[in-house]
């Protein structure tokens, strides 16, 4: 993926989340630069791996399959905030994907934060970490559904579902829903968790990298999560 379109995906999800009103914290504009200049008291920042995260999940394809996440919080085992809880804001430009997975610890509440709509593709995982033939239930805010495997959910804006660990997911903005930016609609979703393992607890059911190869096209604006000086 090209350090070019990187900048550019989160100049656009910087636009996006001040269409809805969500103000970033300071180290959301903290640039390459200006890392240069950091000791150990932002160590929480660079060890649980705060800040910017885009990938195309190594498949070359990011209006299709990508993602652009800007982590506010979150706890590691690498260092001890004494955090177990987790928040992320997620830019979900109208038919970007991730690939179908599922966490083995993480539950998650995915919230939709305003611009569009959010579909959401479910499954239960069986014991193989396939997607189950059974029905299953969930909440959604508070309200407990029935769901059929592979149904979709809508989430309208200020709308949230709880997935507990061995939900199969996927979701994206809605097709003609969404704040146009450049003739393309973006909804913000909200994630807020158990602490999120990016390097442990993802299960996939498509090819994937998580963090992908980066190719320098350009002078990085700013440091992706897994990208901080020591
Ligand atoms: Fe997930």
């Amino acid at each position: 993926m090209k350090r070019s379109l990187v900048d550019h995906t989160i100049q656009i999800a910087k636009q996006a989340f001040d269409a809805i009103g969500f103000k970033l914290p300071p180290f959301a504009f903290w640039t390459v630069d200006d890392w240069k200049n950091m000791g150990p008291e932002v160590d929480e920042i660079r060890k649980c791996m705060l800040g910017w995260d885009v990938t195309d999940f190594g498949q070359g394809n990011f209006p299709k399959l990508g993602r652009t996440l800007f982590t506010l919080r979150n706890g590691s085992t690498q260092y001890d905030s004494g955090k177990d809880y987790a928040e992320k804001l997620i830019l979900d430009p109208e038919g970007q994907r991730p690939p179908l997975h599922f966490h083995r610890h993480k539950m998650e509440d995915i919230i939709n934060r305003g611009g569009g709509n959010i579909l959401i593709r479910l499954y239960k995982a069986d014991p193989q970490g396939q997607c189950s033939d059974d029905d299953f239930t969930l909440q959604v805010d508070g309200q407990t559904r029935n769901f059929s495997p592979g149904e979709q959910l809508r989430l309208e804006p200020g709308q949230s579902v709880c997935m507990p660990p061995g939900t199969i997911h996927q979701f994206w903005g809605e097709q003609g829903t969404g704040i146009k930016i450049d003739g393309v609609g973006y909804t913000v979703s909200g994630e807020v968790s158990r602490v999120c393992d990016d390097w442990n607890d993802n299960c996939w059911l498509e090819p994937c990298e998580r963090f992908c190869t980066i190719d320098e096209d350009q002078p990085a604006k700013h440091h992706l999560v897994h990208e901080y000086p020591a």
